[in-house]
């Protein structure tokens, strides 16, 4: 018999008992296998029932974030070898509700990222439906938001936040880093629009530096850079409306 390594994944089924159980499984040891490679051995072989999240196998689409040995990682780019012979423990994300087994519910996430308008807005609106206007921008233009364009949304950075985890109406990490990226495109002009969900007493105030969302990051967005330099923008702005009576 080969080399075998023992997975402890947590199971659980609303329509069952409705109870969180940790269940054993030795699965061969190969090691060029990701844990996700791992659980898909296990619901092909063991135990078809498994459920859990996942589509590009590439770290692009965001959705096979779980909990690995306590830590936030997507299991399609984290290989069995980083814990060999040690046994490894997958979870659900944290700080979301379970639906079942390893997937999470998100729609909190999304209802959030939708309120902070990540797309671009021009005053005209005709400007946005003309397809044939180009914006031309430069390298130093790009430069200023590029790093938050890299977010994927797999929300590895909310199961790792603190806040997040004791104030649920927190915006979060990735929620702000992309509205702070179209702050900074030059090609936008939606400042105003973001200001009101950014500033609130859920955005950007509320976060305490602590800094996890951006070391568990799988696209190095940096999201707490972001949140800080969005305080930044925030304070610059209420100092500027209070000089001049402006809003
Ligand atoms: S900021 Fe990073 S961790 Fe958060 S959702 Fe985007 S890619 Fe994932
Ligand atoms: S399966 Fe798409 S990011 Fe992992």
């Amino acid at each position: 018999m080969g080399e075998e390594i023992t997975l402890n994944i947590t199971r659980y089924n609303p329509d069952k008992d409705g109870k969180y159980t940790t269940q054993r499984y030795s699965i061969p040891y190969k090691n060029d296998w990701s844990i996700l490679d791992a659980l898909n051995y296990v619901k092909a072989e063991l135990d078809g029932s498994l459920t859990y999240r996942w589509s590009c196998r590439m770290a692009v689409c965001g959705s096979c974030g779980m909990m690995v040995n306590g830590t936030p990682r997507l299991t399609c780019s984290t290989y069995l070898n980083e814990f060999y012979p040690k046994e490894i423990t997958i979870e659900p994300l944290a700080n979301f509700p379970v639906i079942r087994d390893l997937v999470v519910d998100i729609n909190d996430f999304m209802a959030k990222l939708k309120s902070a308008k990540p797309w671009i807005i021009r005053k005209n609106k005709r400007d946005e439906d003309d397809t044939s206007k180009e914006y031309l921008q430069t390298t130093g233009q790009m430069d200023k938001y590029y790093q938050q364009t890299l977010c994927i949304n797999c929300t590895l950075c909310y199961a790792a936040c603190p806040v997040y985890g004791l104030h649920p109406d927190f915006l979060g990490p990735a929620v702000i880093a992309l509205g702070h990226r179209y702050n900074k495109d030059s090609r936008d002009e939606g400042k105003a629009d973001r200001r009101e969900v950014l500033a609130s007493e859920h955005g950007v105030w509320k976060c305490t530096v602590v800094g996890d969302c951006t070391e568990v990051c799988p696209k190095h967005v940096d999201p707490s850079a972001a949140i800080q330099r969005t305080k930044v923008d925030s304070a610059i702005n209420w100092f500027f409306s209070f000089l001049t009576g402006r809003k």
